[in-house]
């Protein structure tokens, strides 16, 4: 953000695919970014598309009998329905036969040949039909099936003339660019991936296809027999999007590029071709390439082939946009590969969704229904407990940011629910309901005010992932039309007390719990969403003693900090704990006390089960449990391997 904006892009999708769960992915992970710097005042531009041109989109449209500008026309559709189901807040949709883009292409390769970057040569080498890329020997290492990642069709071998960009010459620069550039390629170990391919000394990159094999590319301005290569077009997509060549206000506003969202399978193309190319340009080069991981089922790729394509559609139709949109953001560590299963999908919904803060509001809804006729009421007696939940709520925006700008979403979600378990403790602990009975409604007044107001917090920080579902809660909340989507993070601090007096509504459930067939065997569960066919979840027998990666995930492990330890009275195996798990502190009573003194134990990372049901322990409280491996008189606390952040997930 060296100019103060924010702009970001996703790879352009083939426009003959079908959209599967992971191009969703990257475009929801590109709005969630995008709406996240937006409620933080920054301005911001979000750029995804589609990829028109090359032989796949010839052959489909030979087969349709259409012509291939018709045929894109059509399945373009496809993409622009699913962004708009999925409520994607895109500034531009680019597709590049856009007739802008195909201009700017050609300029810029007018211009690489004008200054003899791109020259025309023989070639020959072994060509791939699907991944539309030529291979060197080297490359294929003796075997002539193609080595693309997922690939392995059988290459043709192919002599003809073609045009070249000179990219070897910028190998030691793009080195040394990557080098002292940390940023430039993340997660770091995609930088080495980069630099090790490097390595081997840098060829030049083909640029053109004879019209003779493929006509559905952009003309070369300096041959009309031949078109551009379908990556040296897709590529300049980032730059013709925001006014590169047309509106040069436009893009000195947003380029470079904050961030160009890839998936790990493009790495070569995004870290090597396009830095060259815009080098060759003399463009700065984008600030950051981020490579996520893949989505696999089970073990496996999803491919059309194996017949394990996730579709979104589907699971928007089951359980809802927000919640489809809350599990991919959730549930993927950035820039490692995840496991898509249904149950685990419903695993989280139900903990994060259903029980946490679907319940958190209905059971303030309804017991300020009850009290107060649904009108917030202006808290008047406070507590320690309401210091502690402040703290909890102040502690939890910044962090939010910082996992933002770190590219740890599911770090700043799983914080942002930490808040929200904070919420449901402290109406345990404060217990409402004997407020009312007793009639205490100083005390009772401040606990649904404060019940309300982390509902608020955390609706203004999950908007950009869940937009519908937080403007429904905001609606609850009495919130009027004109500020419901009003989700500003940087207004968060400055508006208090803004609740007292409005007028909540009822509510039967934010999220309806799905029950799964172990809760309700005979009966076919009830969808989320109640126009929605209900999903399937087939019960699985299973050794004695096994259980499942969604059993053994409602165990929610989490890093702790241990903030402080004391003995506890008459109990010589047991040490009091305060722990900071993320945003949230919490005590717990662990039978420690003969293996660590309360200073030995203070400071270190633990692992805690986190999600477990409070519980008395000689009389104290304990909210959670440490792990630790015994045998016999020996006892250890388990951990983590270095310094790390509380509150990230364990498994
Ligand atoms: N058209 C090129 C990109 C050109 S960008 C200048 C392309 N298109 S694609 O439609 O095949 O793939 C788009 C993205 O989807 C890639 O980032 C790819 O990594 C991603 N995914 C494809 N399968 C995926 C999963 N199973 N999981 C997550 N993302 C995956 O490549």
């Amino acid at each position: 953000m060296e100019n103060g904006n924010f702009y970001i892009t996703t790879p352009i999708y083939y426009v003959n695919d079908r959209p599967h769960i992971g191009h969703a992915y990257t475009t929801i992970l590109a709005d969630v970014l995008a709406r996240y710097h937006r409620s933080l005042d920054i301005p911001t531009f979000f750029l995804t598309g589609t990829d028109e041109h090359g032989q796949k989109v010839q052959k489909a449209a030979e087969k349709n009998n259409l012509t291939p500008q018709a045929h894109c026309d059509e399945t373009v559709v496809r993409f622009k329905e699913l962004w708009q189901k999925l409520e994607i807040t895109n500034d531009k949709f680019i597709r590049t036969t856009d007739p802008v883009h195909k201009a700017v292409v050609r300029k810029i390769l007018q211009d690489l040949y004008d200054r003899d970057l791109i020259y025309k040569n023989e070639y020959k080498g072994r060509y791939c039909v699907h991944c539309e890329r030529f291979f060197t020997d080297k490359d294929l290492s003796g075997s002539t099936v193609c080595p693309e990642d997922g690939c392995g069709r059988e290459t043709s071998e192919i002599v003809e003339s073609n045009y070249f960009f000179r990219m070897s010459q910028y190998q030691d620069w793009l080195i040394d660019h990557i080098k002292t550039h940390p940023e430039f390629i993340q997660p770091a170990f995609r930088a080495n991936e980069t630099l090790g391919f490097l390595r081997n000394p840098l060829g030049d990159l083909c640029i053109s296809r004879p019209k003779s094999r493929l006509h559905w590319g952009i003309e070369l301005p300096f041959d009309s027999d031949f078109v551009c290569y379908v990556w040296f077009d897709a590529l300049i997509n980032y730059i013709s999007g925001v006014g590169y060549g047309t509106d040069e206000a436009m893009f000195k506003k947003w380029w470079p590029a904050s961030y160009h969202l890839i998936g790990k399978d493009i790495l070569t193309t995004h870290t090597v071709y396009w830095p060259t190319m815009l080098k060759a340009m003399g463009v700065e080069l984008p600030k950051t390439i981020f490579a996520h991981g893949w989505w696999m089922i089970g073990a496996e790729k999803m491919s059309k082939s194996r017949g394990n394509v996730v579709n979104p559609i589907d699971l928007i139709q089951t359980y809802g946009v927000d919640a489809f949109r809350y599990f991919l953001m959730a549930e993927m560590s950035l820039g490692q590969d995840a496991v898509f299963s249904e149950d685990a999908f419903i695993n989280r919904y139900n903990c994060d969704l259903a029980n946490d803060l679907g319940n958190l509001l209905s059971r303030v809804v309804k017991m300020t229904l009850r009290n107060y006729g649904g009108i917030i009421p202006t808290p008047q007696v406070e507590t320690d407990n309401e210091t502690d939940l402040k703290e909890i709520i102040r502690r939890a925006i910044p962090e939010m940011e910082e996992a933002i700008i770190g590219m740890k979403l599911e770090h700043g979600i799983a914080q942002i629910m930490n808040v929200v378990r904070a919420g449901n403790r402290y109406l345990e602990k404060t217990a409402p309901w004997t407020l009312a009975k007793n009639g205490d409604v100083g005390r009772l007044s401040s606990v649904l005010y404060y019940t309300a107001e982390i509902l608020r917090n955390v609706s203004v920080m999950l908007y950009p992932v869940m937009p519908q579902k937080m403007v429904e809660l905001r609606r609850v909340l009495g919130i009027p039309e004109g500020e419901l989507e009003n989700c500003r993070i940087s207004d968060l601090n400055n508006k208090q007390n803004v609740l007292s007096g409005l007028q909540m509504t009822d509510i039967d459930a934010l999220f309806l719990r799905i029950k799964t067939e172990e809760e309700a065997p005979a009966a076919a569960k009830p969808a989320a969403d109640k126009s929605a066919k209900p999903a399937e979840v087939k019960a699985e027998v299973l050794p004695e003693g096994i259980i499942t990666i969604d059993e053994f995930f409602k165990t929610q492990l989490r890093t702790a900090k241990v903030l402080k330890a004391e003995r506890i009275e008459g109990a010589d195996k047991l040490l009091k704990l305060q722990i900071e798990i993320g945003s949230e502190v919490r005590q717990l009573v662990a039978g420690v006390a003969q293996y660590y003194t309360p200073e030995e134990i203070t400071g270190k990372t633990i692992v805690v089960v986190a999600n477990l049901k409070p519980a008395k322990i000689r009389g104290v409280e304990s909210q959670g449990m440490l792990l630790a491996a015994k045998d016999g008189k020996d006892l250890k606390l388990i951990s983590v391997d270095g310094p790390f952040v509380s509150g990230a997930s364990v498994g």
